[in-house]
């Protein structure tokens, strides 16, 4: 699968975007949401991750919250991060779509990252609506802002909406160019919709998940692997000066 995803890069030439989702932080230890193994086989989402839980019991969302960005900060980057990091140094890719809250590809070294779920690593004002961004989980919570009035993580819950102009510019990136889809179930919209925009604006979709996905049947090239493992030896070539 190497020299045909090699190939496909090649043809892009650098017009391409990555849409990341849970499983391409799966290798550097953080759960995925769905799965066998995923917090929402443990945990309800409507008890921790949507405005109305919030509102009925702040210090419980927030001790799990606290929990996941525990895992997040002593979390490392993993090669499947790395990579995109040296595609985009390259020019070989445009930006990271992701819809992970953690801050896994901006510590590889991405630099164009679009958040469309929110990040964990901040947190925002109920009140007077101050961002402040975070490097180890709150020691009291729910904490309190300048203003006294209480903080929420960063992130979007069921029932919202995503950030508007994350969301324009990731449809807009993705009329545009090619996208490399890693680690998503792709059963979450708005952002599941992205690969099939890609598609239908004469785009190529590559995917790379050990699962099948509602994208497999719309990917010009689908790899069955673990993102970490099928990135690990193309680092070096990546990087090389010769490539592509
Ligand atoms: P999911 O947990 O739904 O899906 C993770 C995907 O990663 C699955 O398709 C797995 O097969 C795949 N996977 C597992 N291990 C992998 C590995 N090592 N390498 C590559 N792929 C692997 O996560 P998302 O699709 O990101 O929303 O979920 C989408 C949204 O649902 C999340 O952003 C979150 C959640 O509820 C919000 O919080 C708003």
């Amino acid at each position: 699968m190497i020299p045909e995803f090699l190939e496909l890069v090649r043809r892009c030439n650098g017009n391409i975007v990555a849409l990341t989702g849970a499983g391409i932080s799966a290798d550097s230890g953080i759960p995925t949401f769905r799965g066998k193994d995923g917090l929402w086989n443990k945990y309800r989402p409507e008890e921790l991750a949507t405005p109305q839980a919030f509102a009925k019991n702040p210090r419980l969302v927030w001790e799990w919250y606290a929990w996941r960005m525990e895992k997040v900060f002593s979390a490392r980057p993993n090669p499947a991060h790395l990579a995109l990091a040296i595609m985009e140094r390259r020019g070989l890719l445009k930006a990271v779509i992701t819809q992970n809250v953690d801050n896994l590809h901006e510590r590889a070294g991405s630099r164009n990252v679009i958040h469309l779920h929110g990040r964990i690593d901040e947190m925002r004002c109920l009140g007077c609506g101050r961002i402040v961004k975070v490097a180890e989980p709150p020691k009291v919570v729910p904490p309190v802002c300048e203003c006294g009035e209480m903080m929420r993580p960063n992130v979007v819950w069921f029932g919202e909406a995503l950030p508007e102009r994350e969301l324009e510019l990731a449809m807009s990136l993705c009329e545009e160019n090619s996208v490399l889809v890693i680690g998503t179930s792709a059963v979450v919209y708005p952002a599941a919709y992205l690969p099939h925009h890609a598609k239908r604006n004469g785009n190529m979709v590559i995917e790379i998940n050990p699962d099948v996905t509602p994208v497999t049947d719309i990917a010009d090239l689908s790899v069955r692997e673990r993102a970490g493992k099928f990135f690990e030896p193309l680092l070096p070539i990546l990087e090389e000066e010769g490539f592509p």
